[in-house]
Parts: structure tokens; sequence; C-alpha cells
């Protein structure tokens, strides 16, 4: 067969492209297919996270943050500005051009790496044997001695709101408002939906999360998340109603009705737009045929052992469409990992340290476990937690939102999980991630020394504050 390869990877989003580019420096024939193609009818390469996911996403965040410091934060500073306006095709216009140069950046990896690209629909068949239907329909056989299927998620839709592109959208719809809704309605109040609930909020829109759970963020750590609950509804103007079941939906001209039970019955409420936020599902439709031997879980995720090895020797799944967070990095480090793997090293990863943002304002950001976890599993531990409103740099900042809260073993004293609400989170979350990597004791971050005046500081207070050192304690 003409096209055989060492490696042939399905799907070019964080998981994939990292994957084949690492292949191809251990030195490995790798190919790459990808089936996404723009409305220009190009192939566009970076999967969900570089084309309508983390990207566009952080796109928007930044330029309505802006819009809302401009709007109301800068009088504390004697800076004033009459009415800033958004103009909202020029903010797209930048997401976009933001979209467009990283897609075509992993093209030019994948390429500038000696890696052989495929514009179509990869299946995996018997034999590791990979099917590609090209985009004009025509089919062709690769042989492949390893396959790493890296075919992302997709949204999960519900019944009583169906999509139809227009009132009624996914994450993606969200992105591409070409004018801000007036009153804008989310189901789910998860990290997509506070992130694309903010930036139309920021820009204007009423915004009401619905969110079926009683908890809110009930994965991250408890006073986080009552912090960053109070934040977002008390200072933000989010309307996040817990405990809200969505049981239908009827659009009514340009607007949609939605229809939803809480503890005192059936409410009604109108929307101009209506983003569907309620997690993500893997994506295996079409691409495994049924004696390729790959096994699904009960949830419908491929099915892998620690080392992302399928039930098929020398078949590899890796990214959202296996277990575990559905982040890029997490799919990132997969992919390296097994292309370490095929190339014949020890390799492993670690998923306890993998860091969690919500790119909210301010953000959240943690690591490892959280209290509520600690307590059910029976572990004995000391907490120290340290509020910004103590942080100079925080006040110079004009935000003083938020903590830092580590919790360290009590006998051993080793770093278990930090938690972080306040500005900068995403970044300073690191330094919780190099802790849990290099099994630190919460003594080595009090004995580090860290500039001031920095946000950090609240890392290093936190820390002494698991022993009630802290000293600028409040
Ligand atoms: P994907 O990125 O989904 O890529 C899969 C690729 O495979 C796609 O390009 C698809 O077209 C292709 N494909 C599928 N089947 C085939 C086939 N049969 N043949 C050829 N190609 C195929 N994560 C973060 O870590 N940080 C964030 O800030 C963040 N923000 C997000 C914001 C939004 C709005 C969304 C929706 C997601 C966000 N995520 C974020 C999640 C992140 O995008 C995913 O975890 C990540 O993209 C998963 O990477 P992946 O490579 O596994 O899959
Ligand atoms: P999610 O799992 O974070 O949140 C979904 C929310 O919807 C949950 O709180 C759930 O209880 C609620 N829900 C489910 N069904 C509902 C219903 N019928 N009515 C009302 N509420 C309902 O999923 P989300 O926000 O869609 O994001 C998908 C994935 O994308 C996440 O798991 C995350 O890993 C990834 N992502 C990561 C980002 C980041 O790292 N900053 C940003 C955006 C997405």
């Amino acid at each position: 067969m003409a096209n055989q390869f060492e490696v042939v990877v399905i799907g070019s989003g964080p998981a994939g492209y990292v994957a084949a580019i690492k292949a191809a420096q251990l030195g490995k024939k790798t190919a790459i297919i990808e089936k996404w193609v723009k409305d220009d009818g190009k192939t566009t390469w970076g999967g969900t996270c570089l084309n309508v996911g983390c990207i566009p996403s952080k796109a928007l965040l930044q330029s309505s943050e802006m819009f809302a410091e401009s709007a109301h934060g800068f009088e504390d500073h004697g800076i004033q500005i009459k009415s800033p306006k958004i103009d909202v095709a020029k903010m797209l216009e930048r997401k976009d051009g933001i979209v467009n140069q990283l897609t075509t950046g992993v093209a030019g990896l994948l390429k500038g790496n000696g890696v052989t690209s495929f514009e179509g629909k990869g299946k995996l068949k018997s034999g590791k044997v990979v099917e590609v239907t090209k985009n004009d329909g025509s089919v062709e056989e690769i042989q492949a001695e390893n396959v790493i299927l890296a075919m992302g998620s997709i949204p999960v839709e519900i019944p009583p709101t169906p999509t139809d592109g227009d009132i009624i959208v996914d994450s993606t719809g969200a992105l591409e408002f070409n004018e801000v809704p007036k009153r804008l309605g989310v189901i789910g109040a998860g990290v997509i939906g506070l992130e694309l609930g903010s930036v139309w909020k920021r820009l204007g829109s009423d915004v009401v999360v619905l969110e079926a759970m009683d908890t809110f963020l009930a994965a991250a750590d408890g006073a986080i998340a009552k912090d960053a609950f109070k934040s977002f509804t008390k200072k933000q103007g989010l309307d996040i109603r817990l405990g809200a079941r969505v049981t239908g939906s009827e659009i009514k001209g340009k607007e949609v009705e939605v229809t939803y039970q809480d503890s005192e019955g059936e409410k009604k409420e109108t929307f101009d737009k209506l983003v569907v936020a309620v997690g993500r599902r893997p994506y295996t439709e079409g691409c495994l045929s049924d004696d390729s031997g790959v096994k699904l879980d009960e949830r419908g995720f491929i099915f892998v052992d620690d080392q992302c090895r399928t039930t098929v020797p020398g078949v590899y799944a890796v990214g959202d469409v296996v277990r575990g967070p559905m982040l890029a990095h997490k799919g990132s480090e997969e992919g390296i990992m097994v292309a370490e793997i095929i190339a014949g090293h020890n390799a492993q990863m670690n998923y306890d340290a993998i860091p969690n943002v919500i790119y909210t304002h301010p953000e959240i950001a943690w690591v490892g476990k959280t209290e509520e976890e600690l307590k059910s599993e029976g572990v004995d531990y000391k907490a120290g937690a340290f509020p910004f409103a103590a942080i100079g740099r925080a006040m110079a900042a004009g935000d003083t939102q938020g903590q830092v809260k580590i919790l360290a073993d009590a006998k051993t004293d080793r770093v278990l999980g930090m938690h972080i609400f306040g500005l900068g989170a995403s970044e300073m979350i690191a330094q919780g991630v190099i802790a849990l990597e290099f099994a630190s004791s919460a003594e080595d971050l009090q004995l580090t020394c860290f500039a001031h005046p920095t946000l950090s500081e609240a890392v290093h207070e936190a820390a002494l504050a698991v022993d009630n050192m802290a000293i600028h304690k409040v």
C-alpha cells in the first residue's frame, strides 16, 4: 500500500495536532486527518479549542472586559470616558483574526515538522487501516502501525431546547451574535454558561442562567464557589437561578419562551437568544468501523487505560474523546504521552495535577483536591486561606475580590490542593500545579521568596496560613 505511516492521527484539535507534532519530532513517519471545513470551503486545523472554543471565547472575554471596565471601572482612577460604545462586528472580526492566525499557524507547524496532512473524514477499520473520505467524496486508505484517535467532543443537545442556529444556539452560536441580545437566556451554569454569559452581560444583555443543580459549581471548592456566586450575582448582576430544570421551549417570532421547573413550580421566561451549555459529549459517530475492535465505555467515551491505550494494541485515544476533564491542556499532555510511548519511551500523566480555570471576572482556578473531597475521603488535612483584600497589589489594581486557599496533608505537610478566586487566578494557579508536581510541602511555599508587590503574595500568605502564620493576617 502506497500510504503507509508509523503514526496516523485522526483529528487535529489540541490533543491530535500536538500528538502528531511530537510523534514527528521523535522521528516517526506521521500523518494527520482533519474533516473540519469552513464556510469558505477550506480545511481548518486546531479543532474545537482554536476554532470555536478556548481561543475565540477568550478573545471575546477580553474585549467585553475592556468595554465593561471603560464603562464602569475607570472613574476611581480619575479617568473619564464618555459613554463607550461597542462595535460588535469589529469585536467579532478581531476574534476571527486571532482564530485565523492560530489555525493557519497549526497547519504551518504540522508542515514544518514533516507531518503529512489528509483533508477529510477518517474512519478506523480493522487491522489499523484508516479510511479517509475526502471532501470531494473520493476515498483513500492509509495503513498505520499506530493510530491515535483524537476526534474530540460536540455539545450535548437536550430535547426541551433543540438548537435552530439562530435563536436557540450552542456555544458556537454564542460566539457569533451580530448584536448584543437584549435578554439572553443560558441553560447551564457550567464553564461555558459562566464565560459566555459574562461576555454578553458585560456588553449590556440581561442574562438569566438556568441551572438544574441546587449547588453552584459543584466541582469547585465550596468556599471558592460561594465567593464566586456572590460576586457574579450581586456585583455583576448575572441572574443565576439554581435548581431550575428546563422542561420546554417555544419560538415565538424573534423570541423564545422557555419553561422551567424550580422548587416553587413551573415558570416561564422569554429571551431574544438562548444558549444551551449543558455539557459536551465525545464524538465517535462514523469514525470507527464495527470490526475496528475499539470499545466505548457506558458513557460513549473511547475506553482507554491510564496510558490512553484502547482495547486494540497499537491504537490509542486522547483528549475529549476519552475519560477525564474535557480540557485542551489535558488532551495535549495525553497526546505527548502517547507519542512518547509509541517511540518506546516511558511516559505517564499525572491526572491529579491538571489545572482548571474558569475565565470569568475575577477568574476561578484550582488544582488538586477540594476541601469537600478531602473530607469525604477521610484525609486529615490543614487549610490556609488569604484574602486579596489584604494584598497591596490587588488594591492598586482596584480589585480585591476573592482569596487563595491551600490545603495540605496534616501529617506530611504535602500540598494537596490550591484554589483561587481572584484577579489573575489563571496565571497564579501554575504555582499550585508546580507545587503538586514537585510534591512540595506547605513549608516549601512558606520558605519561598515572592516578589512584592504581586498578587502571588496571596499564595505565600495562604501557605503561611496553613500553619496559622500569615503575616498580614486580617
Ligand atoms: P477537539 O478540539 O474537539 O478536536 C477534534 C478534531 O477532530 C476536530 O477538529 C474535528 O473536526 C476532528 N475530527 C473529528 N472526527 C474526525 C474524523 N473522523 N476525521 C477527521 N477529523 C475528525 N478548554 C480549555 O482547556 N481551556 C479553555 O479555555 C476552554 N474553553 C472552551 C470554550 C468553549 C466555548 C468550548 C466549546 C470548549 C472550551 N474548552 C476549553 C475545551 C477544549 O476546547 C477541548 O477540551 C479541546 O478542544 C479538546 O481537544 P481535542 O483535541 O480532544 O478535540
Ligand atoms: P459543564 O459540564 O461545565 O456545565 C454544564 C452545566 O449544565 C452543569 O452545571 C449542569 O448541571 C447543567 N445542566 C445540565 N443539564 C441541564 C438542564 N437540562 N437544565 C439546566 N442545567 C443543566 O459543561 P459546559 O459549560 O457545556 O462546558 C463543556 C465542557 O467544555 C466543560 O466540561 C469544560 O471542560 C469545557 N470548557 C472548558 C473551559 C475552560 O477550561 N475555561 C471553557 C469552556 C468549556
